[in-house]
């Protein structure tokens, strides 16, 4: 097929306008149309957008046969069913994340995608970062030796929101973050939290992830919170490595720290030694992540092949989602996670 990739986007809300943004920049698409239910949005989106034919049911992108992907930014409620009518319908599909709020739902949407021999994509931005990329190659060309423990946090203050929780809303980027890294999955989860806003929706969440070796990946959430933090700390046996996506450059600081040990020794001191060496501040190369992701997408479309943060991905996501979901209701329980295939 030759010419831009016509598409349309359902959800034009604080997301959605960076997601119409970064598409409407792509020569290899042509966004015809954009949705949302919400009069206001679709005036705000007329006005940044004017080239964009905006509607208010998706319907109109769905039945639309020249339109051959559709990008999904309405809140997670809805992700099932418009990707399900979506990919009936003959389309590849961006979907936000998290892929949907359920894991049967997840895998009857991966199971249609590959039914119709489809694209399905979910938004784990983090795994098209430069400097989530340039940390995958430190650990695979041993830099930091090997990965004892992870950490991060993915704190502010907002946006609450009144359907799923801050587990459900942040936590996929750092799940999936954490995966893409270390290629592994986790075994085991325990995970604490509580709301204070609103009953029954979690706005603080602390999440552990165990894998099969000793690697422990802990994972801290929250819109309520005075501090805006986007940081991930990786402690490895040679190196260590701090990722700070709040900075607008200095963004990973890779520190030669560790402790020494010899097998060979007399004294506790000859035994044990703190290496404490130089820090490196790395070039990471400039670009919005989201519009490399943005850009994968449309290279799966054209080429027909399969996405990084494919359906398989959003379902393991899920499934860490949904241990921790359990363990939260069990007062921090460890719960095993199921790998879905
Ligand atoms: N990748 C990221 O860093 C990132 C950041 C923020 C949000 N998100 C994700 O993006 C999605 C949207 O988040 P947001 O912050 O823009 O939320 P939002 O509430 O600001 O916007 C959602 C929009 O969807 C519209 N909508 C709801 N149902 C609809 C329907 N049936 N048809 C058409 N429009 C409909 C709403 O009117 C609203 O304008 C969520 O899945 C969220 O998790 C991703």
């Amino acid at each position: 097929m030759t010419g831009p990739i016509e598409i349309g986007q359902v959800g034009l809300g604080a997301w959605g306008k960076n997601l119409l943004r970064n598409f409407i920049m792509l020569n290899q698409c042509h966004v015809k149309v954009a949705c949302d239910i919400d009069a206001t949005q679709r005036a705000k989106a007329s006005e940044m957008f004017p080239g964009v034919v905006i509607t208010n049911k998706y319907e109109d992108i769905i039945k639309d046969d020249k339109i051959r992907a559709v990008v999904i930014a309405t809140p997670p409620a809805m992700h099932y069913q418009i990707a399900m009518e979506a990919i009936r319908a003959g389309k590849d599909v961006f979907v936000e994340k998290p892929l949907v709020l359920s894991i049967d739902e997840g895998k009857s949407l991966v199971e249609l995608a590959e039914k119709n021999d489809r694209i399905l994509m979910v938004g784990h931005i983090m795994e098209y970062h430069p400097a989530s990329l340039l940390l995958k190659q430190y650990i695979k060309d041993g830099i930091l030796g090997e990965v004892y423990y992870l950490y991060s946090s993915r704190i502010n203050l907002g946006k609450v929101r009144d359907n799923e929780n801050s587990l459900w809303s942040f936590a996929p980027h750092d799940i999936s973050l954490i995966i893409f890294l270390l290629g592994k999955f986790p075994k085991r989860v325990t995970a604490t939290g509580s709301y204070y806003i609103q009953k029954g929706i979690e706005d603080v969440c602390f999440m552990t992830m165990h894998f099969d070796d000793k690697t422990m990946a802990h994972v801290h959430v929250s819109w309520l919170d005075p501090h805006k933090e986007r940081k991930l700390t990786i402690v490895g046996s040679k190196k260590m490595v701090v990722f700070d996506d709040t900075k607008a450059s200095e963004k990973i600081w890779l520190y030669d720290k560790g402790v020494d040990t010899k097998l060979d020794y007399t004294t506790y001191d000859e035994y044990m030694s703190l290496r404490i060496g130089d820090i490196t501040i790395p070039h990471v190369p400039s670009g919005e992540p989201l519009r490399f992701e943005c850009m994968h997408f449309l290279d799966c479309v054209k080429d027909h092949k399969h996405p990084r943060s494919d359906g398989d991905d959003g379902l393991q996501v899920l499934s860490v989602l949904q241990a921790a979901q359990n363990s939260l209701e069990k007062g921090g329980a460890p719960i095993e996670v199921l790998k879905i295939s």
